[in-house]
């Protein structure tokens, strides 16, 4: 493998780089709370807020750092406006769960404009609304259902032609007094006012077991046992899958760049469009007055295709939008997609009494995130919202909405699973990796993952993924190994970085 030429910015996401956390100690003793919480990310940390307001003793336990994983790498635009959500919906669902929808959505967004100004939370909160648009006029008939679906289901949702954009849309979803905010400012204050509560958090914590009972009891990695009424699985693809959801979810990978911009450049709004493998806009307070233009793209399996390139695909497409703008930043992250769309929140499984599940927000965990921290809170001290159903992990597999994406997702993951094992290896041999890049090699019968640092250094790893077998790709410009099937990733090393994989890539000797 060639090295190419140096990547546009850093690769550091800006809500990392612009919000440090004081960490918090491993666990290393055994504990009990009425509820335990598994990751804290956007839906960990709320759900654990909220129950902890509610008087519930709460321990997180988070297997590397507070907000740190999709939440620390978002975009972070807090709006009901799902890209094309509302017209799909009514009619996969009805207009009832469209109305419920929204309903839910809109109430996170305003539940976190109001805990943001109860706490005094300093997190970048500000009004804006809303667009989906396209450039191309084929796409109008489906931007005008989806403006009128919105509507219908109760949003202030209105079609336009005019937007704050720098190029012209052939039109647009408009939603107005919608938000956007600095997520992990925002958490930092929710993490001060748990603990302030009695919730205690432990980082570097990985859960690797859970026996359902009454109570159930949670094993770490440190072997430390944590004993709780209730369970909250909010580790973003959920590491006990015990009603096999990671059938229904599709996991994307999205990639991140970001520059400052002129606050007279301000294209005013947060917008998305489908159309070029995806393009979302929105901008960020940056430094003195300046903007931070923050643009989101590319969007592939993850452990597929070059990300080297995607990545300059999408400065290219950010300079040509918005001259003269220097890409200072760059990151990527990903999300899974439910095959019927709706996330996956409630009981994790049909006999589940006391294990709750969080997932599948399909890019929109913000608001996502924040409704299920509500949700979650509600159904484990026994109320019910009335969009409960609508989330519900227990729902049926419709024939009708899911069949074709189940379908399609199963096809595709069983393309990897087979094909990658039937295809012959990208290299022959290990001198045949250059530094800084991987490839999967056959050696002693076996496919192994083998990466050459730029000392030309091996690292060798098993390149059979830990959850159930598929072959992973390099992943160059993050450095890593990703698998196609599910989206875990590991390091060169083969630690975690992202589930569903719980356990490490074996060492090998090449
Ligand atoms: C590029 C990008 C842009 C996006 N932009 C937006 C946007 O503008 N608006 C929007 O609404 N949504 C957006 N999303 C979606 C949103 O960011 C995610 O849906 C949301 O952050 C997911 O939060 P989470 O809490 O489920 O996951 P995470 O933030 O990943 O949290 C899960 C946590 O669980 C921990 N964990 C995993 N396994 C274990 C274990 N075994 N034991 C203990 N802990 C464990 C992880 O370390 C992690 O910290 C975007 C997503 C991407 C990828
Ligand atoms: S993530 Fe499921 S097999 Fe790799």
């Amino acid at each position: 493998m060639a090295m190419t030429a140096a990547l546009p910015g850093v690769y550091e996401s800006y809500w990392m780089a612009s919000a440090a956390y004081p960490s918090r100690p491993p666990l290393d003793q055994d504990t009990e709370a009425d509820v335990a919480v598994v990751g804290a990310g956007i839906a960990g940390l709320c759900t654990a807020w909220e129950l902890a307001r509610k008087g519930r003793s709460v321990v997180v336990l988070e297997a590397s750092r507070v907000a740190a994983g999709v939440t620390g790498h978002t975009t972070a635009k807090l709006t009901a406006l799902h890209t094309l959500m509302y017209d799909r919906l009514r009619h996969t669902r009805g207009p009832d769960a469209a109305r419920l929808y929204a309903r839910s959505q809109s109430d996170a967004i305003e539940h976190a404009v109001a805990v943001a100004d109860e706490l005094g939370a300093d997190c970048d909160l500000e009004r804006v609304p809303a667009f989906t648009y396209c450039q191309d006029p084929k796409q109008l008939d489906a931007i005008r259902a989806e403006a009128d679906a919105a509507h219908k289901a109760g949003l202030e949702a209105s079609f336009v032609t005019e937007t704050g954009l720098p190029y012209p849309v052939a039109g647009a979803v408009r939603v107005e007094n919608q938000a956007q905010f600095h997520p992990r400012k925002y958490l930092l204050a929710l993490e001060r006012d748990l603990e302030a509560h009695g919730g205690r958090i432990y980082e570097g914590t990985r859960v690797l077991s859970l026996d359902e009972g009454a109570p159930c009891v949670l094993g770490t990695e440190s072997g430390a046992k944590v004993t709780a009424w209730d369970v909250v699985v909010a580790t973003h693809y959920p590491v006990f899958d015990r009603a096999l959801l990671f059938g229904r979810l599709s996991a994307h990978r999205d990639l991140v760049v970001a520059g400052p911009l002129a606050p007279e450049r301000d294209p005013g709004g947060m917008y998305i469009t489908q159309e070029e493998n995806t393009r979302s806009v929105r901008t960020a307070p940056y430094g003195d007055g300046q903007r931070l233009l923050i643009v989101t793209g590319e969007l592939a399996r993850p452990g597929t295709g070059d990300t080297d390139q995607r990545f300059r695909s999408l400065a290219d497409w950010t300079q040509e939008r918005f001259p003269g703008v220097e890409i200072t930043h760059r990151w990527a992250a990903q999300d899974s997609d439910p095959t019927d769309t709706v996330a996956l929140v409630g009981p994790l499984h049909p006999g589940a009494a006391h294990v709750y599940v969080a997932t599948g927000f399909g890019g929109w965990g913000m608001s996502g995130g924040i409704m299920a921290g509500r949700l979650l809170a509600d159904l484990v001290t026994g109320e019910r919202p009335p969009w409960a159903g609508l989330y519900d992990p227990r729902r049926m597999l419709s024939l009708l909405r899911e069949a074709p994406a189940f379908v399609r997702h199963q096809l595709e993951t069983g393309r990897h699973f087979i094909g990658d094992r039937l295809r012959a290896v990208s290299v022959q041999s290990v001198d045949d990796i250059a530094p800084g890049s991987g490839a999967v090699v056959q050696h002693g019968g076996r496919r192994s993952a083998v990466y050459r640092d730029e000392d030309g250094a091996l690292h060798a790893v098993s390149a059979r993924c830990t959850h159930l077998g598929c072959i992973v790709g390099f992943n160059s410009a993050e450095r890593s190994w990703d698998c196609p099937c599910h989206g875990s990733r590991f390091s060169v090393d083969g630690e975690v970085l992202e589930g569903p994989a719980n356990r490490p890539l074996g060492k090998r000797d090449v």
